[in-house]
């Protein structure tokens, strides 16, 4: 026998769980299915920067005590470079805003824990799971859980099963896709030593980016470009500390404080749009439509705007029956979407050494970061993106 809800969710990522719960503040119910175990999406390490107006939304869902409580506020970041810090003042350049430090698998905890407080549906450990009928008017999912083929009937569903998942090919051949890959990956560790900045440093040098991030007064967090198919078992602790101290020196004897390293990983780096995000009753939000280079903290923080709209769009539909919004949600998002794939473009191609760059482009990057230090058009333009622009 086949469950029937309004709202079919396929991933309990950022963009999955926030969704639920926005729909459940509308009375609208939905089903959230996700392939892997709790504890898996719980762990998961990844971004750890939150734009003030997705801190602001966690905060208007009621969500945001923890964040309080254990994310750290920053208002500004560090630009390394020729072995000089300069700090971009972001909230003097930006009204007042700013950036909250606060791990993406703690928001997931938070959303998880909410949603199953509230005796909502959200199925883990889904197996086999594939979408139809979204061109008609009764969508369904199909999927296997403990070894049983189940069904879900709904009057839309959301793809939100990130950049691997099964919504998008199901309507790809009807898609314009643009995809950027970059010859670097970052290495990322976590380690358990005190950060040794007080807020970020993105570091431009000879041997290639590094970032100095963190998680918590006692946890650090730490990149450093490299080799996008290179082996991490090739990076042993000590080969991975000694680059990040060639990266990250100074002039003027800044010391990186070194700590086990508690986890640790190489991630590719690309750029990547589907357009349109919808079909019928499909439609797309967060990485299953779009990945962007992390150098500018933007995924996690684009996933939630999507589904913001996505669910006053269906919000408005339940209510009224007017469906302008959710016919106008893919060029909605997509303004926001390449306007970010822009900046964490302009970010990634100024900090990193590019393939087969000459001397020419890395004096270009240096020409860029001395004036995005010295000019406040500049740095304010820098500025107003990272912490998230309020009207795009
Ligand atoms: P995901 O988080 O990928 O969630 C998709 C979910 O769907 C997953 O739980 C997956 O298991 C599930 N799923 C997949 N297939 C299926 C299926 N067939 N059936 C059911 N479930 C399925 N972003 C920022 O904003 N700031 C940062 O500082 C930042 N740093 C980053 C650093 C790194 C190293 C990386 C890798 C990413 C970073 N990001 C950052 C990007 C951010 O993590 C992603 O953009 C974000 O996770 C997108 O959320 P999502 O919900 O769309 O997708
Ligand atoms: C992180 O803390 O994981 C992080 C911070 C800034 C970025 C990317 C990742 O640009």
């Amino acid at each position: 026998m086949a469950l029937r809800t309004q709202v079919g969710i396929v991933g309990a990522g950022p963009a999955g769980l926030v969704l639920a719960h926005l729909l459940d503040q509308a009375g609208i119910e939905s089903v959230i299915l996700e392939a892997r175990a709790r504890e898996y999406v719980e762990e998961r390490v990844r971004a750890g920067v939150l734009e003030q107006g997705t801190a602001d939304l966690l905060d208007a869902m009621g969500l945001g005590e923890r964040m309080h409580s254990e994310g750290i506020v920053h208002h500004g970041i560090y630009l390394r470079f020729r072995r000089e810090s300069h700090r971009i003042p972001l909230s003097d350049l930006t009204g007042g805003r700013a950036i909250w430090i606060y791990g993406q698998q703690e928001v997931v905890k938070d959303l998880i824990e909410a949603r199953l407080a509230a005796g909502q549906q959200l199925l883990f450990e889904v197996s086999d799971v594939s979408v139809s009928g979204f061109d008609g008017d009764s969508p369904r999912i199909r999927f296997s859980r403990n070894g049983e083929s189940e069904e879900i009937e709904c009057d839309v569903i959301a793809g939100c099963d990130g950049f691997h998942g099964v919504c998008r090919p199901a309507i790809e051949s009807a898609l314009t896709v643009y995809n950027h890959e970059y010859p670097f990956g970052w290495l990322g560790i976590l380690a358990r030593v005190p950060p040794s900045t007080d807020e970020l440093v993105y570091t431009n040098h000879e041997r290639g980016f590094a970032l100095h991030s963190l998680r918590s007064p006692e946890l650090s967090r730490l990149y450093i470009q490299c080799d996008p198919h290179d082996d991490i078992a090739n990076w042993s602790d000590d080969r991975i500390w000694d680059e990040m101290h060639a990266r990250f020196a100074t002039n003027d004897g800044w010391e990186l404080n070194e700590g086990p390293v508690l986890e640790k990983g190489i991630t590719p780096m690309r750029s990547f749009i589907v357009q349109p995000m919808q079909r019928g009753r499909l439609y797309l939000a967060g990485d299953a439509a779009h990945i962007v280079p992390p150098t500018g903290a933007k995924g996690l923080n684009l996933a939630v705007h999507d589904v913001k709209l996505l669910a006053a769009a269906l919000t408005r539909w339940y209510e009224s029956g007017d469906s302008s919004l959710l016919e106008a949600y893919s060029d909605a998002c997509l303004r926001r979407v390449w306007r970010v794939q822009h900046f964490s473009w302009w970010m990634t191609s100024m900090l990193h050494r590019l393939g087969d760059a000459d001397d020419f482009e890395n004096q270009l990057q240096l020409a860029q970061l001395d004036y995005v230090t010295s000019s406040r058009a500049a740095a304010t333009t820098l500025a107003e993106n990272y912490v998230g622009l309020e009207d795009v």
